[in-house]
């Protein structure tokens, strides 16, 4: 038998079963119609049980076993019944996989996540390729939901509870050598040993346990060590989530109450919490955010009619904080980067930078030491402009000052070729005036990284009117490749994410000129689900970097962008922040918060009380609003650029989907009267509402209507 998704073929008495035939994805997906088929193949094998001596589950791809259940599905599920029998069914194809009376022998080769891994579980073997390309997990919890295909069942059995909490809860995946180590697999191979070593694993293997097996042995062997460690993981959950994330507390609740059960009610229960769990709001929202990042993968800009610029060599000028932050990004990618500065101590001082951005990886054991020694060797600190005629891309990360910056561009313009591209790291400064210094600005853009390089995910790419389609799209490919999220903004003050931040920083500073406290003001934002509130955030950033950047966007946008006076108090005082130990809050040498500042906190006399809902309306709905600006110039191509942009640049918590994505679902005729209604009785510049959103709300519009 030959079908189209899974092949299937009897030789010497061992059923071979072949996932991604006929496909010409390079992932496989358990959709409707693979697990339709599986479960046909397994009828069949259940039916040639007495003929059948062993069965082998491999791959025809390149680099997938099988990626997981199709989310489009579980997108489409509108009601728990829904969700709850989608599980069912999955699980009862599993089951049958489970109770097969010969040895089944999973070959995991490539990608093998959620639905894939569940699968595997199901099987008596699993053994890994040990290519870089092969890892498991169950990521489900990362998109709000539990594993619903037993799972949570079959994991502690084989790798033990608190193995098995760790990979369900976290959602991370392990590599073959990892899975080895937990129990998760049984042997490593090369690929190509794969088919071949099986022989020696059904030959020997016996079936583990039969289907009537509880996870009760288990958890009875550990009645009191369980107690504590589903207490301590609970702990572990708040600590990290804040409570925030609803998918993982649900998890354990499942868990823990499933530990005596057989294993139908178990599933059952795992099945009922996969419905809950998949029509919730939250995880609704987890997964619009899997969506955008899925669609943002491809480029979709203004198409090229030129050829795509290659970029393979780099460069980059200034070896400061970002310099030294993305020759490391360079020389991790391959790309030998220059790293020219004007003297050699911020030379050595961008390649401490480099080295240290490695660490992690080292320590992680992600990166040999050799390997580390020659990504850093690649690096060419100098002073002057040899090899410069090599370089395919060059970033300018050198001082936020326009004037520098164009004589700077036009020098380094005539030391490189006609065909590469020249971009600017610039936080805040006109990329179109920038242009204007080159000879050749269809080949120049803005590419913002955000501080610190190797951590922050969001890479703005600022277009100016001359631009070229080629130098938009290669630059857009590179950073994919860096595995690094891009997003297309065209030039304006602040561009899109310090734009939208502006307003959060700025109303930080107008609630404490009223009375509103530090402490308030940064806990109802963290209650948010910020990843920390303004006046913390702004002792991240730099105070006179803030004073500089709130400038320039009051220059370019007018009043609504004017900010207290409050930034320009603290410089005056020399309180910047954390650089300098004293800003908002102060610091230890090592850089640990201490406490207030008392001199800052003695600027304000008022003492006012307002609720931490209200201090937090005053923070988001200005941030809407400005975003709803944006979205009317034109400045991106639409809401979900905006919400990715802010999810990965300042982390606006993935729970509520976005910035625009929480407006829709708290109603943007309630979000338009709030803004109205301050723009009366606070300020009528800063919260005048836009005509956009106002256009919106008569048109009983949303933001993803559009
Ligand atoms: N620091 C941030 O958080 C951050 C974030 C995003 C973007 N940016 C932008 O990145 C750029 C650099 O910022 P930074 O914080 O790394 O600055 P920095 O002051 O840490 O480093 C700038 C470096 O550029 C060098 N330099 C100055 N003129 C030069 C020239 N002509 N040729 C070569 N090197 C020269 C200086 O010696 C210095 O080492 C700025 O445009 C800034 O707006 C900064």
């Amino acid at each position: 038998m030959d079908t189209k998704r899974i092949s299937y073929e009897i030789v010497d008495k061992v059923a071979h079963i072949g996932f991604g035939h006929n496909c010409k994805k390079s992932m496989t997906v358990l959709d409707e119609e693979t697990l339709q088929e599986l479960d046909r193949i397994v009828e069949e094998l259940k039916a040639n049980k007495k003929s059948i001596d062993a069965a082998l589950f491999f791959t025809h791809k390149e680099r997938c076993f099988l990626a997981g259940a199709d989310i489009t599905l579980i997108a489409a599920m509108k009601t728990e019944a829904d969700g709850a029998e989608g599980s069912e069914s999955g699980q009862t194809i599993f089951n049958k996989v489970e109770d097969l009376p010969f040895p089944t022998i999973a070959l995991v080769h490539g990608v093998c996540l959620g639905g894939g891994t569940e699968f595997s579980l199901s099987c008596n073997t699993i053994l890994m390729s040990d290519d870089k390309s092969s890892v498991m997990g169950l990521p489900e919890v990362k998109l709000g939901l539990i594993p619903g295909f037993g799972g949570t069942y079959r994991m502690p059995k084989r790798v033990g509870l608190p193995n098995s909490l760790d990979l369900i809860l976290s959602g991370r995946s392990v590599k073959a050598r990892k899975a080895k180590k937990m129990g998760l697999v049984d042997e490593v191979y090369p690929k190509e040993r794969l088919v071949e070593m099986s022989t020696r694993h059904y030959k020997k293997s016996k079936k583990k346990q039969s289907f009537t097996d509880s996870l009760s042995d288990f958890a009875q062997d550990n009645f009191l060590s369980r107690k504590v460690i589903f207490q301590k993981a609970r702990e572990n959950v708040l600590k990290k989530t804040k409570g925030f994330y609803q998918a993982p507390l649900k998890i354990l609740d499942t868990m823990e109450a499933g530990m005596m059960k057989g294993r139908s009610s178990y599933l059952s229960a795992e099945a009922q919490t996969f419905g809950e769990l998949c029509v919730s709001a939250q995880s609704k929202n987890l997964q619009h955010i899997f969506f955008m990042t899925e669609k943002v993968k491809k480029y979709s800009g203004p198409q090229s009619t030129g050829d795509i610029p290659k970029l393979k060599k780099g460069a980059c000028l200034g070896a400061g904080t970002m310099g030294g932050g993305i020759a490391w990004l360079m020389s991790d990618n391959g790309m030998a980067p220059i790293m020219k500065d004007l003297n050699v101590g911020a030379l050595e001082l961008g390649l401490k930078q480099a080295s240290s951005n490695y660490q992690g990886a080292l320590k992680r054991r992600k990166l040999s030491s050799e390997d580390f020694e020659r990504k850093m060797r690649s690096i060419s600190a100098q002073t002057d402009f040899s090899g410069f005629e090599k370089v395919d891309l060059l970033i300018e990360a050198i001082v936020e000052d326009l004037k520098i910056k164009q004589t700077v561009f036009a020098d380094t313009e005539k030391k490189m070729r006609d065909d590469a591209l020249i971009t600017s790291n610039t936080s805040s400064l006109s990329v179109e005036e920038m242009s204007k210094a080159l000879e050749k600005p269809e080949r120049f853009a803005g590419l913002h990284f955000f501080n610190p390089v190797h951590r922050m995910p969001l890479v703005e790419i600022i277009t100016h009117s001359k631009v070229a389609p080629e130098t938009v799209e290669a630059l857009y490919n590179w950073v994919l490749k860096t595995k690094k999220t891009p997003v297309v903004v065209k030039d304006g003050p602040g561009f899109l994410v310090n734009r939208i931040l502006m307003p959060y920083l700025n109303e930080a500073g107008y609630l404490l000129e009223e009375g509103v406290s530090m402490k308030e003001i940064d806990e109802a934002c963290v209650n948010f689900g910020m990843p920390m509130g303004p006046c913390r955030l702004l002792d991240e950033v730099g105070i006179d970097v803030a004073v500089k950047v709130a400038k320039i966007l009051h220059d370019g946008l007018g009043d609504r962008a004017k900010s207290s006076g409050l930034s320009k108090k603290m410089v005056d005082m020399d309180c910047l922040g954390k650089k300098n130990s004293k800003g908002f809050y102060l610091y230890d040498s090592a850089g640990k918060e201490t406490g207030a500042n008392e001199k800052v906190q003695s600027l304000f006399t008022k003492s006012k009380v307002m609720s931490e809902t209200e201090i937090q309306m005053r923070v988001i709905l200005p941030m809407i609003n400005e975003a709803s600006i944006i979205l009317d110039e034109k400045l991106v191509a639409g809401p979900e650029d905006v919400d990715l942009g802010l999810i990965f640049g300042i982390g606006f918590p993935p729970f509520r989907g976005g910035l625009l994505r929480y407006a829709d679902s708290e109603g943007l005729d309630r979000i338009y009267k709030a803004i109205e209604k301050y723009s009366e009785s606070v300020d009528f510049d800063r919260y005048q509402p836009s005509m956009f959103l106002k256009d919106l709300v008569s048109n009983k519009k949303k933001f993803y209507d559009l």
